[in-house]
């Protein structure tokens, strides 16, 4: 319970400075600070308060013999308490220099106090050192976000922002903005809808990104494009997706892929740069059958070395792997000497992907001599690394079966990696390693629906050379699409889209959409292509993402001031909830109850 403390208002009253600017240059003068109390220390005659604010915190002190009415209020200073103060900044003693705080050296002795607000035990302690359940620091978001870690990862937040829109305005590009009352834009997952209440019966969608609109403005003539924007996409959340999160979207006229390269190079280097981290390796570019080939995943982490195709060194007797399907080399260096369990748990986990993996490289070089000692100058895999073997013995699996034997392998190289990461330190967090990923395939095959879908989005431009292989071969159409990459993680994705209308109609049809569906969904975008639609393209990448990376967080809640759970939850405001019948009626919408169960 809040103690009986009488409040003084505010007036006129205002600071002099913030409670993490002082320093030894302002002994002597008179100042005002106000914060919150983060720490008290009552010594009986002497009181110490640590006062906080978003920038910093300085020691107060009230002595009782210089003032027993000062003394005394602070008595009644408890935690979080907000409060303003008035006196003079006096010098440290050597013994009493706190080396913790930048304001160490100097501490306040109050003449005056204006208590402006109690407040309740908090339901945790701001220091950052005491672990909270991320449900309860959830309910009370508004008290974790006074802690140092979440202050310091929403205002890195903020100086990200600020340094995009200024390299983005530096190299010419407009911010303009898009809605976000408009009609579906498949970008794969569901939409969120709104109701109508004039138009009973229609919905409107909330974006899952402003790709049409920009696609729009770039008909329009503006050029440049860019918006740090919010997009909506119902999905299964994990620690890097939410239900609304925001990207940093961009998109240009008369672009090649390499000129998009261009802008977004130079604003990653910036953004890094403001976070304090220099990017000390380039952009190299990997094709889409590249990273599956050596990484078999399509955003590869470049900490750890690749892995090798090596079937092409054992003779066909061998029987390591089904004739025609790869037989991957994977190695992770650094190990030192890996117990029988770890080799264990490793075999079954490719297992569970099924591949089978041989781990006994001593009999293999008993067995293969000539071919296990290229292997070993093939992947430079040296005595102290783990060196394994995978193949795939069963009959070979989906459209592109090569891509499954090596998506397995990716998976065991992650898993191993990761497993190891203590002894060999490969997955530095501060070495930042970037990539393009570029010629993604047009098409995936769904097998739920039985039908190709669009890699990317259907706006994106198929390869000059592979258009014929629209309707022809979609397994083999490559597409002008490209991601960014970061330490494994999908930052950015982007393409150069299709600007003609004839292409776009092809495009719809190779997605078994027929002309009258593609003209329903999407014919205000048909037919502004018939109106000088330039050449364009663009990209967006998830800033939520980037933060996250930045500050050094493993998931992206931990850079949303407000997020949501893995349910789609805010625990603070209890959203979604049910809303009045009233309202529901407005809208001409009745809610089917879920069938009562018989008894
Ligand atoms: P895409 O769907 O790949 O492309 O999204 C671009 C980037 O947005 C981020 N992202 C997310 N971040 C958090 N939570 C989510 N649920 C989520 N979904 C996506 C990722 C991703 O790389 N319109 C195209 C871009 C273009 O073609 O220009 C698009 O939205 O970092």
């Amino acid at each position: 319970m809040t103690q009986n403390v009488s409040l003084d208002f505010l007036g006129e009253l205002r600071r002099s400075h913030d409670c993490g600017a002082l320093r030894s240059s302002h002994v002597g003068a008179r100042v005002t600070l106000m914060g919150w109390v983060h720490r008290r220390r009552d010594l009986g005659g002497v009181i110490f308060i640590h006062l906080r604010d978003r920038e910093g915190v300085s020691q107060i002190v009230f002595r009782a013999d210089a003032d027993p009415a000062i003394h005394s209020r602070a008595e009644q200073l408890r935690s979080e308490y907000v409060v303003a103060i008035e006196g003079i900044v006096e010098g440290r003693t050597p013994e009493t220099v706190n080396p913790n705080i930048p304001t160490g050296e100097v501490e306040v002795v109050a003449e005056k106090i204006w208590i402006l607000n109690t407040s309740e035990t908090p339901p945790f302690p701001m220091e950052e050192t005491v672990d909270v359940s991320e449900d309860a620091r959830l309910k009370y978001r508004y008290v974790d976000l006074r802690r140092p870690r979440m202050q310091r990862n929403i205002i890195l937040r903020s100086r990200i922002s600020l340094a995009v829109r200024q390299e983005l305005y530096n190299q010419g590009f407009l911010e303009i903005e898009t809605p976000f009352m408009t009609r579906s834009t498949p970008e794969g997952a569901r939409d969120y809808l709104v109701p109508s209440r004039v138009q009973q019966g229609c919905f409107y969608a909330l974006p899952q990104s402003p790709q049409i609109f920009k696609q729009l403005l770039m008909i329009s003539g503006y050029d440049r494009y860019f918006q740090i924007v919010r997009c909506f996409r119902d999905e299964d959340l994990r620690a890097d997706r939410q239900p609304e999160f925001t990207q940093i979207d961009l998109e240009m006229s008369f672009p090649q892929q390499e000129r998009i390269f261009e802008v977004i190079e130079p604003l990653v280097r910036s953004v890094c740069a403001v976070a304090g981290h220099e990017v000390r390796h380039g952009f190299p570019r990997l094709t889409y059958a590249q990273a599956m080939r050596f990484y078999g995943i399509d955003k590869p982490d470049l900490r750890m070395p690749p892995f090798h195709p090596v079937e092409d060194l054992f003779p066909p007797s061998a029987g390591l792997t089904r004739p025609g399907l790869p037989l991957v080399a994977i190695h992770i260096p650094r190990t030192g000497p890996v117990s029988r369990k770890e080799r264990d748990e490793l075999k079954a986990f490719g297992q569970e992907r099924g591949l089978r993996v041989y781990d006994d490289v001593k009999r293999l070089e008993r067995d293969f001599a000539e071919p296990m000692q290229k292997v070993r100058e093939r992947t430079g895999a040296a005595e102290d690394s783990l060196l394994m073997l995978a193949g795939w013995p069963a009959e070979p699996k989906g459209h592109r079966p090569e891509e499954t034997v090596f998506q397995a392998c990716g998976q065991l190289r992650l898993s191993a990696g990761q497993k190891f990461n203590d002894r060999h330190g490969l997955l530095d967090p501060s070495d930042f390693r970037f990539l393009w990923v570029v010629d993604f395939p047009m098409f995936e095959w769904d097998e739920e629906d039985s039908r190709w879908m669009a890699a990317h989005h259907p706006f994106t431009s198929p390869h000059d050379d592979d258009v014929d292989k629209l309707i022809a071969d979609p397994a083999r159409c490559r597409a002008k699409s490209y991601d960014i990459v970061l330490n494994g993680v999908e930052l950015g994705s982007g393409s150069i889209r299709i600007h003609r209308q004839d292409i776009q109609n092809q495009v719809f049809n190779a997605l078994g959409m027929s002309d009258e569906e593609a003209r329903h969904r999407f014919g205000f975008l048909l037919e502004a292509l018939t109106y000088g639609a330039p050449p364009h393209g663009g990209i967006a990448l998830g800033l939520d993402r980037l933060v996250m990376i930045l500050a050094g967080e493993t998931s992206i809640r931990d850079v949303i001031p407000f997020p949501k759970t893995a349910k789609g939850t805010d625990l603070m405001c209890e959203a979604p909830s049910t809303v009045p019948e009233k309202s529901l009626r407005d809208l001409g919408i009745t809610i089917r109850r879920p069938q009562q169960t018989q008894r």
